[in-house]
């Protein structure tokens, strides 16, 4: 993470000491670096640039829109899931014709919102959504394009909770529906099927599952051509992982010294769909510890932070590095990171070896750019937190710490409480 660097035993994210940020704008909070998220969003593009996919970043890993804005500007397109995302890309000024639409229960409202803004696909994840946006198409007087999501049956060797391409798990349509929907499109005279979307799963760390699922999905393809479809793109989805913990994992360019000679093959204009890759090292989670605590068999630094921020370490086991933010203790010992939540499952990290904390002390949780802030929730009546973007020397706040206020804004008490 060169954008964010130690410089003189202090962490850097850019031009800016971190440190210095949090003591204007008070802990916790999500730091980005423009530079970062522009780069790892550019760099899937130069790998995959012999076939010009077109990157659409999935917004449900980071949904903050000084970061939808500075990708859009980089010429993203978005992977959305819902018609908030939609609503928050448009007003981002994201190109709707680059905005692809996943999801296993789109509403009605989220249809029609979609396709009065003219999105480029629905990606559609069974026969009843294709009826339904048929009918809301041709009640609208508008024929649109979508992509079958095929389940192609491959298991993704990532957690159990974000694997999404086995048959086992809601997402998609297995190749026989689909093939049967395909057939029989002239049924659907106002939606056009032309292409096919996968997603496998997220965090995964080797090409294989995508050689796999991508090898299934040509002969499919080939299947598809016999019965007379008439395809124009594949989307891939998302899934490539970051490392964590620091072991090696594939790069873009990995991925598609692999995967290019299958996709040229297949002859398809190509769609992918990163969102971690893009989000995750570009930004972090900055916490004050507030207590250390020894109850003579172990060590808890409590945070100022809780699972209600940052819910990946409590939700998935989640490994993220934990760096203070002044690195001038060596001494280290083997302490629980944990939260002020009325939970167990409040933790950032257990039996860590870090340098020797104390109250008042900054760290800093790596990689928490994708899944973060756009997991967080009230539990406990605790604010959001604030989210702020570098980029060299210039801060800015590009979302505001939650106020109480805002917080019960639209609570009420009854009248019969009164
Ligand atoms: N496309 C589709 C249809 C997806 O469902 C997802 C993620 C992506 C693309 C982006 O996947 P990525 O490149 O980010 O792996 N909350 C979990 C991850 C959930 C992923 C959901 N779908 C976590 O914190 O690890």
């Amino acid at each position: 993470m060169a954008d964010f660097r130690f410089t003189n035993k202090e962490l850097y994210c850019e031009g800016l000491k971190v440190s210095t940020i949090a003591s204007r704008v008070g802990t916790p909070f999500y730091l980005y670096s423009y530079h970062k998220l522009v780069t790892n969003f550019n760099e899937i593009k130069k790998a995959f640039s012999p076939i010009n996919p077109l990157v659409c970043f999935a917004m449900k890993s980071n949904d903050n829109m000084a970061v939808i804005k500075a990708l859009a500007k980089e010429g993203a397109g978005f992977d959305i899931v819902s018609g908030g995302e939609l609503q928050k890309a448009l007003l981002a000024q994201a190109d709707p014709r680059k905005i692809v639409f996943a999801s296993v229960g789109k509403t009605d409202e989220e249809i029609i919102l979609a396709i009065k803004n003219g999105i480029l696909f629905f990606n559609v994840e069974s026969e009843p959504e294709l009826v339904e946006i048929n009918r809301l198409a041709k009640k609208l007087n508008k024929t649109v394009q979508a992509a079958l999501r095929i389940n192609p049956d491959v298991s993704a060797a990532t957690h159990d909770k974000i694997t999404t391409g086995t048959l086992q798990k809601k997402f998609g349509i297995d190749l026989k529906t689909a093939l049967r929907m395909i057939k029989s499109s002239s049924k659907y005279s106002s939606v056009k099927i032309k292409g096919l979307h996968i997603h496998i799963g997220s965090q995964i760390t080797t090409v294989e599952p995508y050689v796999k699922a991508l090898s299934k999905v040509s002969s499919f393809i080939e299947e598809v051509r016999a019965a007379g479809g008439k395809l124009e793109y594949l989307n891939l989805g998302g899934g490539i992982g970051i490392s964590y913990t620091g072991e090696k994992v594939p790069q873009p360019k990995d991925y598609a010294q692999r995967l290019l000679p299958i996709l040229k093959k297949v002859g398809l204009k190509i769609i992918i769909e990163p969102g971690r890759y893009i989000s995750a090292t570009a930004g972090i989670f900055v916490t004050k510890v507030i207590f250390v605590k020894d109850n003579g068999v172990k060590k808890f630094v409590i945070v100022d932070a809780g699972m209600n921020d940052l819910v990946r370490p409590s939700l998935y086991d989640a490994y993220h590095e934990i760096i203070p933010l002044k690195s001038t203790r060596n001494k280290r010992i083997k302490v629980d990171v944990v939260g002020p939540i009325c939970e167990s499952g409040d933790f950032f990290a257990h039996g860590r070896m870090l340098p020797e904390l104390k109250r008042g002390d900054l760290i800093a949780i790596m990689d928490a750019g994708a899944y973060g802030y756009v997991m967080s929730s009230n539990y406990n009546v605790r604010g959001k937190v604030a989210e702020i973007m570098v980029k060299g020397n210039q801060m800015s706040i590009v979302k505001e710490r939650e106020s109480f206020k805002q917080l019960i804004a639209g609570e009420n008490i009854p009248n019969f409480l009164k």
